[in-house]
């Protein structure tokens, strides 16, 4: 069913038992890698925060899991080149290795931003799980991108922690904007 948010219409794309089928193979993937490593585990909210807590059940080993706050979109549907780094990463990751979960990869300027703020911290290691990932609209060669759950069209997204100004973060599946 579709649904509502402000003046626009969204319709289903990605159900949640598709998510989480995804999900369960990517963590089995990550708990096979990391065995023996405690590994951080770093969200970028506010969007990961329902794909980091579905993921990291599915890595059943000694992990930390740790948060930072970023915006680059301000709510609308273009992305900014600003960002605003609201709050910063509480673990100290100098030789751990380090995951970092997104929601969404669009045209790659956070992820830029994050890897190299990550790197600067001298962590033994770092690799980007990203829930999407827009191909068309990557601006950069980010080599740490090597897991991503489904690769999508150059489409404005909502649900599953993704919003549009704020809202649509809480339903389950993930939903496309209709033209
Ligand atoms: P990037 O810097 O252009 O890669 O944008 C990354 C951020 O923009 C993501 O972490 C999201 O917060 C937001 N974003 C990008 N595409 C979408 C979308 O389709 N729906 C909702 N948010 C998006």
């Amino acid at each position: 069913m579709n649904i509502r948010i402000e003046e626009l219409t969204f319709e289903p794309m990605i159900s949640y038992e598709t998510i989480a089928q995804r999900t369960i193979e990517i963590g089995n993937t990550l708990a096979e890698k990391y065995k023996g490593n405690t590994p951080v585990f770093v969200g970028v909210l506010n969007g990961s925060f329902m794909f980091m807590a579905d993921l990291v059940k599915q890595v059943p080993i000694p992990l930390h899991v740790a948060f930072m706050k970023l915006s680059s979109y301000h709510g609308g549907l273009a992305t900014t080149r600003t960002i605003t780094e609201d709050f910063n990463l509480k673990v100290d990751i100098q030789g751990r290795d380090v995951i970092l979960v997104e929601d969404i990869v669009d045209t790659g300027n956070t992820l830029r931003y994050l890897v190299d703020k990550l790197k600067s911290l001298n962590p033994a290691s770092i690799t980007v799980c990203a829930l999407l990932y827009k191909p068309d609209a990557m601006e950069h060669n980010i080599p740490e991108l090597e897991y991503v759950g489904f690769e999508i069209e150059n489409k404005f997204v909502v649900g599953y922690g993704l919003d549009y100004k704020e809202l649509g973060r809480n339903y389950k599946d993930i939903y496309q904007l209709v033209k």
